[in-house]
């Protein structure tokens, strides 16, 4: 996976340089209530919640690697080429397809650079989109919900790093649940602890 490693070294910079700057491991919360206008008048309520249009629909890119992804335009206009074509909004989508230039979308929830986050590990591990977005079906206009503090990451890792052991240890003895963990038995063979620094940090 090679994006993985890309800006491996400009973020080990980045990340030494924050390190040594704050002995106060007091992280701060970035932008939890942060709810901005966009562009377009999109509504997650009417696609996500009403029209029950699945999230992986729009954000398919989220079971594949570091980021969810924001649709392109052509991926309304499979539906609005045919429904509200003459909707305001709509005819916002139709000139950026038109013109070529793509809609501006604010980008609400950010990693400052010298975290590593990445939405497969989490996705295709059974975390829901809800447990870090909050009900965004229901939300007329996103807002973020979470605080993504550093705190906030390392609590749900301490309580997921059983689990992700078990995990581990059952893929790599090839073997049932059952007979990789006979009772009272807790093999350790993953290599790291979710709560390691390299984990978000390398
Ligand atoms: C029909 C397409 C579509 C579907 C389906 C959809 N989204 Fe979105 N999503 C968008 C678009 C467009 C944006 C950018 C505009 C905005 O923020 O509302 C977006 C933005 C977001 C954001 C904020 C991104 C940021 O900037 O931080 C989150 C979180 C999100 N979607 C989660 C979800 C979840 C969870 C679901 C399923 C419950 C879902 N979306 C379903 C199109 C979609
Ligand atoms: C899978 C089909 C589908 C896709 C993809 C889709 N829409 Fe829609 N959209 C609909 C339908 C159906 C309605 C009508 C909902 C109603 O009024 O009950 C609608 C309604 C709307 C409306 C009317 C106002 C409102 O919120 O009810 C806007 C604006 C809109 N969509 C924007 C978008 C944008 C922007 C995108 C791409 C990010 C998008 N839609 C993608 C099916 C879709
Ligand atoms: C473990 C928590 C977590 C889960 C689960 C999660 N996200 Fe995110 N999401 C984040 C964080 C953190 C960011 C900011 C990432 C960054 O800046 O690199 C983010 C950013 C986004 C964005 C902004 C743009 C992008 O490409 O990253 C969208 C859209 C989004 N998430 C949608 C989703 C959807 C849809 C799902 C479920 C399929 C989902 N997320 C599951 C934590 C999560
Ligand atoms: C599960 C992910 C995760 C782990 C594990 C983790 N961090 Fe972080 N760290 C973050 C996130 C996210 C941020 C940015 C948000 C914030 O500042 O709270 C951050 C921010 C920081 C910052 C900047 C603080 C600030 O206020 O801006 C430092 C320094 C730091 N981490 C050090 C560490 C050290 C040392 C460890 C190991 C003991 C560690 N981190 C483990 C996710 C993690
Ligand atoms: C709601 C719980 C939850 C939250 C919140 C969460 N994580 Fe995770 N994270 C997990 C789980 C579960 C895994 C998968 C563990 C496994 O491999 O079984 C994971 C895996 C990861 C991995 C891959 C680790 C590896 O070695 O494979 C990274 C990197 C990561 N998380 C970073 C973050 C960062 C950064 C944040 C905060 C912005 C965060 N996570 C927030 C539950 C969470």
């Amino acid at each position: 996976m090679p994006h993985k490693y890309a800006s491996r070294g400009r973020r080990a910079i980045r990340f030494a340089a924050a390190s040594a700057a704050l002995f106060s491991l007091a992280c701060e919360p970035t932008n939890k209530g942060y709810s901005p206008n966009q562009p377009v008048v999109y509504s997650h309520a009417v696609h996500a919640g009403a029209l029950k249009i699945p999230c992986p629909y729009c954000h398919y890119a989220a079971e594949r690697g570091r980021h969810a992804g924001i649709p392109a335009a052509q991926i309304c206009m499979n539906c609005h080429s045919q429904v509200v074509k003459d909707h305001p909004e709509i005819a916002k989508v139709k000139e950026s397809l038109k013109t070529g230039r793509p809609i501006e979308w604010v980008r609400i929830h950010r990693m400052p650079d010298f975290v590593y986050f990445d939405h497969s590990a989490h996705v295709n591990k059974g975390v829901a989109c809800q447990t870090c977005h909050g009900p965004v079906e229901t939300m007329g206009r996103v807002t973020q919900e979470s605080p993504l503090t550093m705190g906030w990451c390392v609590e749900c890792h301490r309580k997921s790093w059983p689990k992700a052991v078990e995990r581990a240890a059952v893929a790599a003895l090839n073997m049932p649940k059952e007979e990789a963990f006979p009772p009272g038995t807790a093999p350790m063979t993953r290599a790291n602890r979710l709560t390691d620094c390299a984990v978000c940090h390398h």
